[in-house]
């Protein structure tokens, strides 16, 4: 497990009926969520993200299947496995992200804690770079 990218470990409430998780703000999720979106049908081999987020934070859970989360905070870079809908991780403001290595049935939901705004976006690596590279 990453000291630096931890991952957020949620109790699956489990009866005869099935599985159920909760993220709830406060508890599971450490801030109030604005927005919520899920990627899914995700081509095999493509990849997603790489941006950074400005002020945004996110909450990322595959909730179906998995997938493999690049995170670069300007120091270090490791790459997290979601294969779980109890393992959530968080995407802080200023770390660079990429998202690979999607099965068929990966739905990756994510919460974030305000509403889109492609302002919030870093999309360009190199001044990713200029802005947080150590
Ligand atoms: P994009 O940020 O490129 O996805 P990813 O980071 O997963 O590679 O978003 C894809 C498209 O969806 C782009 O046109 C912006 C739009 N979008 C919204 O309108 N609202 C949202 O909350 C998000 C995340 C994306």
């Amino acid at each position: 497990m990453s000291e630096r990218y931890p991952l957020i470990r949620l109790n699956r409430r489990g009866d005869e009926r099935g599985a159920l998780v909760v993220a709830e703000t406060g508890r599971e999720c450490p801030f109030p969520v604005r927005r919520a979106y899920w990627v899914f049908g995700t081509p095999a081999g493509e990849k997603r993200g790489f941006h950074a987020h400005r002020k945004t934070r996110q909450f990322a859970v595959c909730v179906a299947g998995a997938c493999s989360m690049l995170m670069d905070d300007g120091k270090a870079a490791e790459t997290i496995r979601l294969d779980a809908p109890e393992n959530a991780i968080v995407i802080e403001p200023e770390v660079w992200h990429e998202m690979a290595e999607f099965s068929p049935d990966c739905v990756l939901l994510v919460l974030a804690d305000a509403p889109y705004d492609e302002a919030d976006y870093i999309r360009s690596r190199e001044e990713f770079d200029r802005l947080f590279k150590k």
